[in-house]
């Protein structure tokens, strides 16, 4: 999920025994994956695995390579022994937390230092935000995936998941890919691109190394463009986004957009003071088409034309675009979220700061 917050105050070199592969469900607009925040201590059941089992508190979370900490909702986070309090807190607000994508969602967080345990690989002393108040959130919280926001200083200290599960030597090369499908099912895969999972070209971008999330284009020239039906609209600075349900620009370029494929504008500001403008259209019509090229390539990667449509009215008449306008960015940032992912592979390389993609096969 995309967000803008303020401090209060190969598969065969994966090493440890760690699965190479992890299931992932879309559900709600979002891929989830199971993970236990705050382990419990099995030393006295050890030898016990029912009761083991049991005593795991299996937290859903949305795995979201665009943000970076560990965020569980609201009510759900008990201390457990490993946890130890923090004086860290944050106020974040998400971009796209609901299932049509217009929601916005605002949450306060304090910190603590806990264990957390994801595919079989446990992290100590990892910061973990434990939510105290905010808006709903989707599944049982956030799995950030991104590095931590630089500029950051309280936070800036840590470290991403991935970056943490790297440097204690869990993950060689330090790379991991989203291969989600357009069957709801996915795969969180460890290690390098499985290439028996792909087919075609691999499209390979170089990011900032603060953010590997974000393309870093040399040139205005090398920048990535969103293009509508066919027509580069616009150079972008573009940002991959797995936890976002749609793609996200500034309200003023997609305003432009949406004009510009004579679709209704709606626009709503809540009690945050945020607007989003949306569009609507006729679901009888053609929907626009939206992707993506990336120079020196001119190929366009659209989103798979049953992602395009983002929610349909009860009546199946009036149907929401894939694009989503907010006051939270601005141009020509974009981020291009889960409904973009589905039928590819994205792959994240930590060690060479680049992300590349490719269809599924
Ligand atoms: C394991 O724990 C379960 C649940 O408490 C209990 O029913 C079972 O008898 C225990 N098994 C052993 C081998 O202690
Ligand atoms: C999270 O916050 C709630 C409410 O303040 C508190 O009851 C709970 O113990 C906290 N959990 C952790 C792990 O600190
Ligand atoms: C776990 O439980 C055992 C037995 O009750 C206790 O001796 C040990 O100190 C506990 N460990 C932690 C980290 O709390
Ligand atoms: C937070 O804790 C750190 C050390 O644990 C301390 O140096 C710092 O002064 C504390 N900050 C506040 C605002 O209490
Ligand atoms: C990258 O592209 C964006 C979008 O065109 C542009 O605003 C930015 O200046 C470019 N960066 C550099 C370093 O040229
Ligand atoms: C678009 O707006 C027009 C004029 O307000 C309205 O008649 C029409 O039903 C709207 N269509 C959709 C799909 O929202
Ligand atoms: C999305 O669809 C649901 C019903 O399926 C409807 O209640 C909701 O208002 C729709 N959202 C938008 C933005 O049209
Ligand atoms: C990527 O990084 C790894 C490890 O740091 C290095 O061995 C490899 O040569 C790099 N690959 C590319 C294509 O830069």
């Amino acid at each position: 999920m995309l967000t803008h917050g303020t401090v209060l105050l190969s598969v065969a070199a994966v090493a440890c025994g760690l699965p190479s592969t992890v299931p992932l469900q879309l559900s709600e607009g979002f891929w989830r994956g199971d993970f236990t925040v705050g382990v419990q201590n099995f030393s006295v059941s050890q030898e016990n695995s029912s009761e083991r089992a049991n005593a795991k508190e299996d937290l859903q979370l949305t795995i979201d390579t665009g943000s970076f900490a560990i965020l569980v909702k609201e009510g759900l986070y008990k201390p457990g022994p490993a946890t130890q309090q923090t004086n860290i807190s944050e106020f974040i607000q998400f971009n796209g937390a609901s299932e049509d994508g217009i929601a916005p969602a605002s949450e306060t967080i304090f910190y603590v230092r806990d264990d957390v345990q994801f595919a079989d690989v446990t992290v100590h002393d990892f910061l973990a935000g434990n939510i105290t108040f905010g808006d709903d959130l989707p599944g049982d919280g956030v799995a950030g995936f991104s590095p931590p926001a630089s500029g950051n200083e309280d936070l800036s200290s840590g470290q991403g998941l991935i970056e943490t599960i790297c440097a204690q030597g869990d993950l060689t090369p330090c790379q991991f890919g989203l291969a989600l499908g357009k069957d709801r099912q996915g795969s969180f895969i460890f290690g390098e691109i499985d290439a028996s999972k792909i087919s075609g070209d691999v499209t390979v971008l170089p990011t900032t190394k603060t953010d590997s999330w974000t393309v870093r284009n040399a040139t205005a020239a090398d920048a990535p463009n969103i293009v509508i039906d066919g027509t580069p609209f616009s150079p972008i600075l573009a940002t991959f986004d797995s936890g976002t349900p749609n793609i996200i620009g500034s309200l003023q370029q997609v305003r432009d957009i949406l004009t510009l494929v004579d679709y209704n504008i709606t626009e709503q500001t809540n009690e945050d003071h945020i607007t989003v403008a949306l569009g609507t259209y006729d679901c009888a019509r053609t929907p626009a088409r939206v992707g993506f090229s990336f120079p020196p390539s001119t190929a366009v990667h659209y989103i798979d034309l049953a992602a395009n449509e983002l929610n349909r009215t009860a009546d199946g008449r009036i149907c929401t675009a894939n694009i989503l306008g907010t006051s939270t960015v601005d141009a020509p940032q974009w981020s291009i979220g889960q409904t973009w992912f589905q039928g590819r592979y994205v792959q994240h390389d930590l060690d060479n700061n680049t992300i590349s993609f490719a269809d599924l096969a």
